[in-house]
């Protein structure tokens, strides 16, 4: 490579490297905006999830009923997705349950958990097969709808049916963003869609230890 080229080629990596660190930021700063892929970037600052996260009263894959307060002294790690998402839930709820086997591979520290955007499909009988093929610890949600939409609306994200909704064919356009929940319950960080579990596990080990040093 000549070095005009070479010098050309760096510039375009960097270009690109920018433009996705960008792309991720704005995704974060606009809130959901569907399921395109966001790039790796920056965890978020903490500034712009003030607001994000709160309560929810909803039901596991066996039926039982769990709030955000059931697994008391865990970070939560939190995904909005639903069971019949051809591809972009399978791959992030795989990311986030590979970070979770790096990071806590004994269990105890931090909880996973599936909240369903579509109760009208996924019943804990569906969760439950579901959510077992990705971890023995990864909790699946459901609920009435008006629980699972004060779910999603507490932690701003973007949801809709679309293609045929007149019967059981439909899809559900959704944000995916992977939260991390302190275990006060805020919200301190939020993972764009297209991390891998080494950058996710990597991002949790950090905010685990800034606020276990009580800097957040
Ligand atoms: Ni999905």
């Amino acid at each position: 490579m000549s070095p005009i080229w070479r010098v050309r080629a760096i510039r375009m990596v960097a270009a690109g490297a920018a433009a996705l660190v960008l792309a991720a930021l704005v995704a974060l700063w606009l809130g959901p905006a569907g399921h395109a892929p966001a790039g790796p970037g920056e965890p978020t600052a903490a500034a712009r999830l003030a607001g994000v996260g709160g309560p929810f009263s909803l039901v596991d894959q066996d039926g039982r009923p769990v709030t955000d307060r059931s697994w008391p002294d865990h970070w939560l790690l939190v995904y909005f997705g639903f069971t019949f998402c051809p591809d972009i839930c399978p791959t992030e709820l795989g990311a986030m349950t590979a970070a979770i086997d790096r990071i806590d591979p004994a269990g105890g520290k931090i909880q996973p958990i599936f909240i369903s955007i579509d109760p009208d499909r996924d019943t804990p009988a569906q969760l439950k097969s579901y959510v077992a093929l990705f971890h023995p610890r990864l909790v699946g949600l459901t609920g009435t709808a008006e629980a699972v939409d004060a779910a999603a609306r507490a932690y701003r994200v973007y949801y809709a049916k679309s293609g045929d909704t007149t019967g059981s064919d439909y899809t559900v356009d959704h944000s995916s963003f992977l939260y991390l929940v302190a275990p006060d319950g805020t919200v301190v960080d939020a993972f764009p869609q297209g991390w891998t579990p080494d950058q996710i596990g990597t991002a949790i080990e950090a905010r685990i230890a800034e606020t276990e040093a009580g800097r957040s």
